[in-house]
C-alpha cells in the first residue's frame, strides 16, 4: 500500500546518504516525471542540484517560456537552454522516425554535455525514470522488439559523460507519481500535465522536419489542447495531441478550391500508457475545434478523429 509521505521520507534520507555532497545535473522537460524527480533532489540536497530545460524547438506553443517561468516560481535552480535551431539543422531531411528520434538524442545530449561541463564537480546525473520506463527498456534491449524504446536512456550512458545516474522515481507508476508530486505540494496543473513525448512534435510530424511544420503543428495542438481545458475535458483525457500528416487534401476557402494538409487528432484514456483507449469525445467539441482548426490555422484543410486503440495501435504514430 503506498503512501506519499513515507516515500517522500525515505528516499530523500537514502539519497542524502547517496549523494552527500556531492552535485547534481538534471535535465528537466517540463513533464510530471523530471519536475517531481527534481524536487525530491532538491528537497535532499538543496542547491547541489543544477537542472537545465533544453527548447528542442519542439514543444508546445510557448511552452519554453511557461515552464521555465514555472520552474523558477518553485525554487529550482534551472538554467533554460534554447537549442532550437541544432535540433533543426540535426533533423532537417531525415523522416524516417527512429533516425529523428537518434537525432535527437543525439543532440540533445551534445546540448546537455555543453551544460554539464561548465559546472565544475559534477558526479551524478539525475533522472525522472519511472517503473514503465525501466520495464520497456528491459524488454527493448533484446527480442523482436529490439527498437521499440530506443529513447529510453535508462541504465546506459554515454562514456564521456562519466556519471553516475540517480533515479528516484524508478520504482513508481505514473500515478504514483502525481501524489508524491502532490504531497510535495507541486501545482496541481503541472500534476495533471498530459505525458509529452521526448522528442516533442517531432514524432507527431510525419515525414521530415521544417520549423514552418512545427510552427502550423503548435498552432494545431494549442486549439485541441485550449479547447479540452475550457471545456473541462482535459482531465478526463490521458494524453491528447494533433498529428501532422505528409498528406495534401482537396478544400475549398471562397471560390478556390485549395490542396492543403490534414491533421489527426489523438486522445486516449489510459492508467500507465502500456495499453489505452480512444476517448469518446463529444461531437459537439469535435465539430467545434475542427471548425477552429480548418477558420484559424493556414496550411491546413481537414481533420479527422483517430479512433484506434492500444494494442494493437500505439499512442503516438509514429
Ligand atoms: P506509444 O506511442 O508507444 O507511447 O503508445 C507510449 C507513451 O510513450 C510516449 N512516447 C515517447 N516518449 N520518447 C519519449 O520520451 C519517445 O520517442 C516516445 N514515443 C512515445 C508517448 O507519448 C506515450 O506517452
Amino acid at each position: 500500500n503506498f503512501t506519499p509521505n513515507a516515500f517522500v521520507e525515505e528516499v530523500v534520507a537514502e539519497m542524502k546518504t547517496k549523494i552527500g555532497n556531492d552535485k547534481v545535473v538534471l535535465g528537466l522537460s517540463g513533464g510530471v516525471d523530471s519536475t517531481v524527480a527534481a524536487v525530491l533532489l532538491n528537497k535532499a540536497i538543496g542547491d547541489n542540484l543544477y537542472c537545465i530545460f533544453v527548447n528542442n524547438g519542439l514543444l508546445r506553443k510557448n511552452e519554453f517560456q511557461s515552464v521555465l517561468d514555472q520552474y523558477k516560481g518553485m525554487g529550482l535552480n534551472v538554467k533554460g537552454v534554447d537549442a532550437s535551431k541544432r535540433f533543426y539543422d540535426a533533423l532537417a531531411g531525415l523522416d524516417d522516425p527512429e533516425a529523428k528520434r537518434k537525432a535527437i538524442g543525439k543532440a540533445f545530449i551534445e546540448v546537455f554535455d555543453d551544460e554539464a561541463h561548465q559546472l565544475t564537480d559534477v558526479k551524478w546525473l539525475g533522472q525522472g525514470t519511472i517503473y514503465p520506463d525501466v520495464i520497456e527498456s528491459v524488454s527493448a534491449t533484446g527480442g523482436p522488439s529490439a527498437t521499440i524504446k530506443s529513447h529510453h536512456n535508462v541504465g546506459g550512458l554515454p562514456d564521456f559523460m562519466k556519471l553516475q545516474v540517480v533515479e528516484p522515481l524508478r520504482m513508481l507508476f505514473k500515478d504514483e507519481v502525481r501524489r508524491v508530486g502532490r504531497s510535495l505540494g507541486i501545482d496541481e496543473e503541472l500534476l495533471g500535465r498530459h505525458p509529452f513525448p521526448g522528442p516533442g512534435l517531432a514524432i507527431r510530424i510525419l515525414g521530415d522536419i521544417t520549423p514552418e511544420k512545427v510552427a502550423i503543428l503548435q498552432e494545431v495542438d494549442a486549439v485541441f489542447i485550449n479547447g479540452l481545458k475550457e471545456h473541462g475535458l482535459y482531465d478526463k483525457v490521458w494524453q491528447a495531441g494533433a498529428i501532422l500528416l505528409p498528406v495534401n487534401s482537396v478544400g475549398v476557402m471562397g471560390d478556390e478550391r485549395t490542396y492543403e494538409k490534414v491533421v489527426a487528432l489523438r486522445a486516449v484514456e489510459s492508467t500507465d500508457g502500456m495499453t489505452a483507449d480512444w476517448v469518446h469525445l463529444p461531437y459537439e467539441f469535435l465539430m467545434k475545434i475542427s471548425n477552429e482548426i480548418i477558420n484559424n490555422v493556414r496550411g491546413v484543410n481537414r481533420v479527422v478523429y483517430d479512433i484506434s486503440s492500444k494494442p494493437p495501435a500505439t499512442i503516438e504514430w509514429e
